[in-house]
């Protein structure tokens, strides 16, 4: 590529390493292979005055990225929990069919690459794939083919073209019993048109926050009850409290890398309400004295990034956003950030650090962000939902808030449907609805043919409930008692066809291949739990494994900087409670099942890449 074209694309975006990842992203695009090659990162480097190892280090880290040419269109098959599940295995051999090469391979006529990648967000209709930025979900390997051919005839364009069984509005579950707050709009308003949104009241708890005290809104926020949606569950009042005070610039940071697989939950919201996010960091902002706001939206999320920029345009237009907002003194201005696919930028610190154009390793705290944040400035980092959930508070109070879900966890939650269920999708109800009745209820019972065999409940971090946790409320701190965490609200439920070796071999796996490398307990632990689980699916491990996994894990909780290492414990011991002997059955060379001699070899053992 010409330098001239590198230094034209930087100038676009701005000759400061927190652009990176944009200026990454359109050149890969201008490559036209999706590559972006040694000589070009060289040259980048040498453009933006950055050392020629932090640029490379950086590509490297991100998963979205490579330096080996691919070809016109990436293939991203999803192979987390729920597409794994619902038969991931089964398109991927029917790609291969199709185009003759494998992971890691292009055509020869340089159109196709494959890859195999984690959760795309949209695991109610697994199995799922992207190409490009496309999205098709309930993939079969009859649909394969047919879509295949139409690429062929297509241009490649960085916008998102999602089928119409993946949008979002289309992947909440229409049934009236819900308790509808931060879904209620949904469906009702168009997420292109601010006009929409004000008619339907909003920006009106912004409006009302401006004539308050920012001690106040504190207040309000803290009696309310609202704990973080992202996973930790920390009460949001609080995290606002302690950022440091002074005249020193301050930040809202929006965590929306909705990475953990079976979440969705986050993009539905950024994509069909994309206003209330805004509104819901205006209101941060004016609390804590901040007047910049970031999104992190997690590079795969297209149409999120695509619907949130519209939203900022419009609301800078209309005053809801920029100078003065509303004609007050309060000024406050919201930009979008891009995560380039990895798993560990959910982690705070290490999305704050892929902000500034760095690899995104967690960083040790204290200090916390509130205190040191972005560029070492205090930040505020909350997650999607619990930032939209902060307009309805200020609007209709915090006793209101309440009257919904239990005293230690007040409120709604999304839980997000996934597997062997009649139905699938989002839905919101009280913090702390039983297993049994969003099975029942929401999901309308298991498939005809599928007898329930566990669930598995906050995704890879979280674990596995069987039978007898039916009647659990699934809160914040009930599931943590029990040895499971809600996380970002994953319900996920498996049938007697799910091997449970096999599904834990995919989910040590995952962790495996997202682990940050930087500390040497989860770099070296994650590897070495992956490889105990492949002893068991080839049926090569002997029954002491099964113990020394608990170890390593045990060990990794204890040692491990950041929550990506603490978490291969839970899905192992949750997972072992109940299928112990499953395990002990797969030590036996003779040992036959069908589900995971099927599936385990090519896609998760590393043998394919
Ligand atoms: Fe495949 Fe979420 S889209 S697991």
């Amino acid at each position: 590529m010409k330098t001239e074209t590198i230094q034209k694309t930087v100038a676009k975006y701005g000759n400061s390493r927190e652009h990176l990842m944009l200026i990454l992203r359109d050149l890969e695009m201008q490559s036209g292979k999706n590559v972006l090659d040694t000589d070009m990162l060289r040259t980048l480097a040498e453009v933006m005055n950055l050392p020629e190892s932090g640029v490379a280090g950086f590509v490297g880290f991100y998963t979205m990225f490579k330096t080996k040419p691919r070809a016109k269109f990436i293939i991203r098959v999803c192979k987390s929990g729920p597409c794994h599940v619902m038969g991931s295995t089964t398109i991927f051999e029917a790609l291969e069919k199709k185009l003759g090469v494998g992971v890691g391979e292009a055509t020869k006529d340089g159109l196709f690459y494959v890859e195999k990648c984690e959760c795309l967000g949209v695991c109610s209709v697994a199995p799922a794939m992207m190409i490009n930025y496309n999205i098709h979900g309930n993939l079969t390997p009859q649909k394969i083919s047919k879509l295949i051919d139409e690429y062929r005839k297509k241009k490649p364009s960085l916008h998102e073209q999602c089928g119409d069984e993946v949008e979002g509005r289309k992947c909440v579950i229409d049934e009236k019993k819900q308790t509808k707050r931060l879904l209620a709009d949904i469906g009702e308003i168009d997420p292109l048109k601010i006009e929409s949104y004000t008619a339907s009241g909003g920006y009106n708890a912004l409006k009302k926050a401006l004539s308050m005290q920012p001690g106040q809104i504190i207040e309000i926020v803290k009696d309310s009850g609202l704990r973080g949606r992202g996973g930790a569950g920390f009460p949001a009042g609080m995290k606002w409290s302690f950022v440091a005070k002074g005249p020193m610039q301050k930040y809202v940071i929006c965590n929306a890398d909705e990475g953990e697989p079976g979440t969705f939950k986050d993009r539905i919201l950024m994509e069909e309400n994309p206003h209330l996010l805004i509104e819901g960091m205006a209101i941060c902002g004016y609390a804590i004295d901040a007047s910049i706001g970031y999104i992190y939206v997690r590079g795969e999320y297209r149409r999120s990034i695509e619907r949130l920029q519209n939203a900022i345009e419009q609301a800078r237009q209309k005053g809801m956003l920029g100078k003065n907002l509303l004609g007050t003194k309060f000024s406050f201005d919201i930009f979008i950030k891009e995560g380039g696919g990895a798993y560990v930028c959910g982690e705070e610190t290490s999305l704050i650090n892929s902000m500034e154009g760095k690899r995104g390793y967690p960083r040790f705290k204290p200090p916390f962000p509130g205190v040191a944040g972005f560029m070492n400035l205090p930040s505020n980092v909350n997650n999607v939902e619990t930032l939209m959930s902060v307009p309805m508070i200020i609007e209709k109070g915090a006793d209101w808030y309440k009257s919904a879900g239990p005293s230690n966890c007040a409120g709604t939650k999304l839980y997000c449907l996934s597997g062997k269920l009649n139905r699938t999708g989002l839905v919101e109800l009280p913090m702390g609805t039983t297993l049994k009745e969003i099975i029942n209820v929401y999901g309308k019972g298991m498939k005809k043919g599928s007898t329930f065999k566990f669930a598995q409940v906050g995704g890879s971090a979280g674990g596995v409930l069987g039978k007898d946790l039916m009647d659990l409320p699934l809160d914040i701190d009930q599931p943590m008692k029990k040895g499971v965490t809600l996380g970002s609200g994953v319900v996920l439920v498996c049938d007697q066809n799910t091997c449970a070796v096999d599904f834990l071999l995919q989910i040590l796996s995952f962790f495996a291949h997202e682990s940050c490398g930087q500390c040497v307990p989860c770099r070296v632990g994650t590897s070495q739990l992956h490889y105990l689980a492949k002893k068991f699916a080839s049926r090569t491990a002997e029954i002491s494994d099964i113990d020394l996994m608990v170890e390593k894990a045990t060990l990794m909780k204890k040692a491990s900087l950041c929550a990506l290492g603490q978490s291969p414990i839970m899905p192992i011991t949750t997972t072992l409670k109940y299928f112990r002997k499953e395990f002990e059955k797969h030590c036996d060379p003779s040992y036959k099942c069908a589900a995971c001699d099927k599936s385990l070899r090519r896609y998760y053992t590393g043998e394919a890449h």
